[in-house]
């Protein structure tokens, strides 16, 4: 399948929008408290490069993370497909003040000149890539010498039963606590026979194509710390099924 903006991207960024209403609502998608933020800072500052940087937050959402690096002096940009959760994002942006740009786009080719940017960051997007390995490799061209990547993602369902389990007590919670479709807003069938890694870009996987774009100093930052630290406000039904394998990989080029 050619790396594109097709139907499946589209279907995809439709699912977006509508979760932009509420996203940053949702634990684990926006930031609940300020250890948690500060446990985000922490982690990102001690893995950039000196100086005020050009920072890119590929599918960016509501630029929950893109505007931390704002926060800490950094230009940024927002790429997304979601119209309605770039307008999310700019509205954050302008109410803080900070100084960011957002752009409609898709993340798999990213529209921008080679070596513009000093970073490219991105929290739970590589999942929902039909081409991981390509995006990785034209993530690499957008940035400069020795920039940096960084790719938070996790396995959200490893297929092993006590996962099944887990998920399934948070599901039946949710559908009596909040009498709603606790599954409303997960992909379709025909979206997830598109992409490789739909529960999850596991870290091995990661780290393979990190390499084979010839990234160097490659690492895998294990973020249980965060884990944690997002669990402390969670109710029980969303704590339950909330533990998994999170993490960061980090590469340089
Ligand atoms: C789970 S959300 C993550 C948002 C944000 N990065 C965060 O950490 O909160 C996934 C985002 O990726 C975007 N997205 C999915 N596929 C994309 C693509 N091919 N190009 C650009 N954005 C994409 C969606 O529109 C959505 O905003």
């Amino acid at each position: 399948m050619p790396v594109q903006e097709n139907k499946i991207k589209q279907n995809i960024a439709r699912i977006w929008d509508v979760s932009s209403e509420t996203y940053d609502s949702h634990e684990g998608h926006g930031i609940q408290t300020d250890t948690e933020k500060e446990a985000w800072k922490r982690l990102f500052k001690n893995l950039l490069p000196p100086g005020r940087l050009e920072v890119l937050d590929v599918g960016c959402g509501t630029c929950e993370i893109g505007l931390l690096f704002a926060e800490m002096g950094h230009r940024v940009t927002g790429l997304d497909l979601s119209e309605k959760m770039l307008e999310k994002a700019r509205a954050k942006a302008d109410g803080k003040g900070f100084n960011a740009t957002f752009r409609k786009g898709d993340a798999e080719i990213p529209p921008f000149e080679a070596q513009t940017f000093d970073v490219v960051v991105n929290r739970h997007l590589l999942w929902t890539l039909p081409h991981p390995d390509v995006a990785i490799q034209n993530w690499k061209r957008v940035l400069k010498e020795g920039g940096v990547l960084l790719v938070v993602d996790g396995v959200w369902n490893d297929g092993s039963l006590e996962t099944k389990t887990r998920r399934l007590i948070s599901d039946l919670c949710t559908l009596l606590v909040e009498k709603r479709n606790p599954r409303k807003g997960y992909y379709s069938r025909e979206i997830n026979s598109e992409l490789p890694n739909p529960h999850g870009a596991p870290p091995e996987k990661t780290l393979d194509n990190f390499r084979a774009a010839s990234f160097k100093n490659v690492r895998d930052l294990d973020l249980k710390e965060l884990i944690e630290l997002q669990k402390r406000t969670m109710p029980f039904r969303k704590r339950i099924a909330f533990d998994y394998k999170y993490h960061l990989i980090y590469g340089e080029k």
